[in-house]
């Protein structure tokens, strides 16, 4: 048989070497109905695909001969320095891929000294986090129909001391992500296969189901249907509880709620980077939440240079969707990111190993920046600069990293 490459995705977790690695021993450690909860993109995950080809598409220019000595990864966010200019993606229903879940996720990102941001979603209470996790925790805010939900989350997260509000404006309506609903009958009930695929895999039916039970939408709760707390029921009930006439009006009902500093998240234009300045946010999140809302959307990345140059000097500005590699993460503070969100790259980690792969996912991207800036000649984040880029045509993109 002809040597086929491939990623590592044995026993020995110790050996993953990248993010890719560490998603292909997630993929063995979970039921496939629940990577693919992780994995997948709306509709024809054209915006999934895209994400990492606009970052593939960038080119290095490298100078060379150039004294990278004493190097760090150092960078200010809202005037704190951070150890790495990252931050850990809200997500929602990360119970279901490992016990610990938000805690783990948390944890490491305390641990590794940047901002962990929960979900509305979660399967952990906020209170909770703070308590068990601590560190720099971001509140990630879903508007309800009911908005007496926002409300408490906000009220809860101020009191619990979170120091952001990320407010989600890109999901008003909610994305169709087809291949997560083949896995299920109708709303709520896995398919036989999903089923059958979910006893082969013993170890994650007795950690995550049988010692702690079916993950619940812990912080919102009280508020849902009865069936709808639970993580498997409520995945597919909560997307038609979500607020359509969310506006940028809702800033100032969000602002008398909220003391903290305020980013919103969803925001993809020049237009609506200066309506978020306008409105007196401190932050945005260039994102097309990693593939799964408007399929053909364009890419955080190729938005990215035009919005810094625009407002690069008075907002916050966070970029995500597609980053998995250190080499994403120097793209983007090129063009301006301050600093960048991962999402699957950190899920990845809590899926393959808990709070300790956590903190690989972390410590890959790091490593992997820190390399970059080295071959780049920059000594900090600060050197990274656009002229270090070129686009290149007629791309061609390394599929193993998708
Ligand atoms: C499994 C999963 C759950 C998510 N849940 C939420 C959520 O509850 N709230 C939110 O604002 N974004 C959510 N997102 C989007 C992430 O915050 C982020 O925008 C996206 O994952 C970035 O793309 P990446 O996964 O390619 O890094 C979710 C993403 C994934 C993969």
């Amino acid at each position: 048989m002809p040597w086929k490459r491939r990623a590592f995705g044995g026993r020995n977790r110790a050996r993953a070497l990248n993010i890719s690695d560490l998603r292909e021993i997630a993929r063995r450690r979970v039921p496939g109905f629940v990577f693919e909860y992780v994995e997948g993109g709306a509709e024809d995950e054209a915006t999934l695909r895209h994400n990492r080809e606009a970052l593939a598409a960038l080119r290095f220019v490298p100078p060379t001969l150039i004294d990278t000595g004493g190097r760090s990864l150092q960078a200010p966010l809202f005037g704190r320095a951070t150890a790495a200019p990252l931050v850990i993606a809200p997500t929602g229903l990360n119970g279901m891929l490992h016990p610990q879940g938000d805690i783990a996720l948390a944890r490491a990102a305390a641990a590794f000294g940047i901002p962990y941001t929960l979900s509305t979603l979660s399967t952990t209470l906020l209170e909770d986090v703070a308590a068990q996790a601590g560190g720099r925790l971001w509140m990630q805010l879903y508007v309800m129909k009911n908005r007496a939900i926002a409300e408490n989350i906000m009220a809860r997260a101020a009191a619990a001391g979170y120091e952001a509000l990320v407010f989600t404006s890109d999901a008003n309506v909610f994305g169709c992500r087809e291949w997560d609903k083949r896995n299920y009958v109708r709303p709520g009930k896995p398919t036989l296969p999903a089923i059958a695929d979910s006893l082969r895999h013993p170890r994650w039916l007795i950690d995550v189901l049988l010692r702690k039970g079916m993950p619940r939408f812990r912080n919102i709760e009280a508020f849902l249907p009865p069936g709808a707390a639970s993580a498997v029921g409520g995945s597919t009930i909560i997307p038609q509880m979500f607020e359509p006439t969310i506006a940028w009006t809702d800033i100032a009902w969000i602002r008398r709620h909220w003391p903290g500093k305020l980013l919103v998240k969803g925001v993809l234009s020049v237009q609506d980077a200066r309506r978020a300045l306008d409105t007196g946010c401190d932050g945005i999140i260039l994102t097309n939440h990693g593939g799964r809302q408007l399929d053909h959307c364009v890419a955080p990345i190729e938005v990215l240079g035009e919005v810094a140059a625009a407002v690069g000097d008075r907002l916050t500005i966070v970029i995500d969707s597609g980053f998995r590699r250190g080499s994403d993460i120097a793209k983007a503070l090129a063009l301006g990111a301050h600093t960048v969100m991962i999402g699957r790259a950190a899920l990845y980690g809590l899926a393959a190993d808990g709070e300790r792969g956590v903190r690989r996912a972390l410590d890959m991207l790091a490593v992997e920046l820190d390399r970059v800036l080295g071959q780049l000649g920059c000594r900090s984040v600060a050197d990274l600069r656009a002229s270090l880029l070129r686009q290149s045509t007629g791309h061609s993109i390394d599929q193993s990293i998708d």
